[in-house]
């Protein structure tokens, strides 16, 4: 064992649909060792902790109140992030959550500044743009293939979650939707890649005021509708980049490219034959082409930042490792440096969401006060 021995000690709190995977992923780290999970649905925790040999599941008052635990992982559904990240907080414990940060931009401001004075750290989902596809994106533009860039977009069409998830409830409510659920995917690789944003307008609308819970057992039953399914935003980054993105649940199916990336010399596109998972994945194909070429060209992903994430000993990148976040955050505490998946980072992207789905009640645009640090592109080699 190295530096990262199993050292980092966290309570998972949120034990549904998304915690599989993330117990996966850090399953195989020498650094994150999950110690104990729990959630309002105790019996669900405790198949969890058996299936994936955490300790002890335990309610989550207990897991906050535990002096052994440094970080909680907050899995919760998006109306709890703000609650159980500032408990996790005012227990003196680290917190990396599930996107979006939180419902509001008021309660972000509380999360972010509470961290500070606290001096603990505020990581968040998501963590795909450190996957292979998007840091191979990253790659090619610092190295001026495609010249200066000029402007993106970034499109998912999706016909919603009530097919797949047996309690799609949240998606639909208040601080659920396409855009607060999906966009941060999109966003978060935009300022990755582009810097950050300074102002946004947007336009919405939806399909549906009910929806049918289409699987599982609950199949049948009717949900409310309370937000708009179908979202554009157009964005101005402080780069003069601009930029559009589109995130809906009201589209049967689509040809549209996920991302694109458009400069003075060529063209990235990050494609995407999955309709379900859209781009919100670490692996695929990335295309390029240039003023010099006549066709696409494929860029496999680096070997070398695969080599980082298998020195982590976490899944190689050619596979979802949601949770790899966490794991780098672990590594960003002990060096003393701002994790990569920030929660300055995802304040950002709520700042620019949140502007997107205001601005149509004022038919202006919005400017965007926050400025995260820009992640830095993931080293070849690791550590
Ligand atoms: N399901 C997916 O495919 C998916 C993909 C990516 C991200 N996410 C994100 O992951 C998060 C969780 O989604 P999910 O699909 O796992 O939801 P889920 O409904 O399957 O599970 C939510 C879990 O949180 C617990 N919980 C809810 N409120 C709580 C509270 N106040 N205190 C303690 N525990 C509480 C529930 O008991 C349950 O264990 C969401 O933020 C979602 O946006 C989900």
């Amino acid at each position: 064992m190295n530096d990262l021995a199993k050292s980092f000690r966290v309570g998972l709190i949120g034990t549904g649909r998304i915690s599989d995977i993330y117990l996966k992923t850090l399953s195989k780290s020498d650094s994150v060792n999950v110690v104990a999970c729990g959630s309002l649905n105790m019996d669900e925790s405790r198949v969890k902790a058996i299936q994936y040999d955490i300790p002890i599941a335990k309610p989550p008052e207990d897991i906050l109140a535990d002096p052994e635990i440094d970080a909680i992982l907050n899995l919760t559904i998006p109306a709890a992030h703000a609650e159980v990240s500032l408990a996790a907080l005012e227990a003196g414990k680290h917190v990396y959550s599930e996107k979006p940060l939180v419902g509001s931009l008021a309660d972000g401001r509380k999360v972010l500044d509470r961290a500070v004075e606290l001096g603990l750290s505020v990581g968040n989902a998501p963590d795909t743009f450190l996957g292979g596809r998007w840091q191979t994106v990253r790659k090619l533009l610092d190295a001026g293939t495609i010249g200066r860039p000029t402007g993106a977009a970034a499109f998912v069409g999706t016909h919603g979650t009530e097919r797949h998830h047996p309690n799609p409830d949240f998606y639909y409510q208040t601080g659920g939707g396409p855009m607060l659920d999906l966009g941060p995917y999109y966003l978060s690789a935009m300022v990755f890649f582009l810097g950050p944003i300074a102002r946004v307008a947007g336009l919405s609308n939806r399909a549906f005021d009910k929806r049918m819970i289409e699987n599982g057992p609950r199949h049948g039953q009717m949900m409310p509708v309370e937000v708009d399914t179908h979202v554009q935003g157009m964005l101005e980054f402080e780069s003069g980049v601009i930029g559009s993105i589109t995130m809906s649940f009201d589209v049967w199916d689509s040809e549209m490219p996920r991302f694109e990336i458009y400069g003075e010399d060529g063209v990235i596109c990050i494609p995407d034959p999955d309709p379900v998972h859209g781009a919100n994945i670490f692996q695929g194909e990335v295309w390029y082409r240039t003023r010099d070429t006549s066709r696409w060209s494929h860029q496999p992903r680096p070997r070398g930042r695969e080599a980082w994430q298998v020195a982590m000993n976490t899944h190689g990148l050619n596979e979802d490792c949601r949770g790899i976040g966490l794991i780098e955050m672990a590594d960003a505490i002990r060096n003393g440096r701002t994790p990569r998946c920030s929660g300055e980072l995802a304040y950002h992207v709520l700042e620019v969401m949140y502007g997107i789905l205001d601005s149509p009640k004022s038919g202006r645009f919005v400017d965007i006060e926050s400025r995260p640090p820009v992640p830095e592109i993931l080293p070849e080699t690791y550590p």
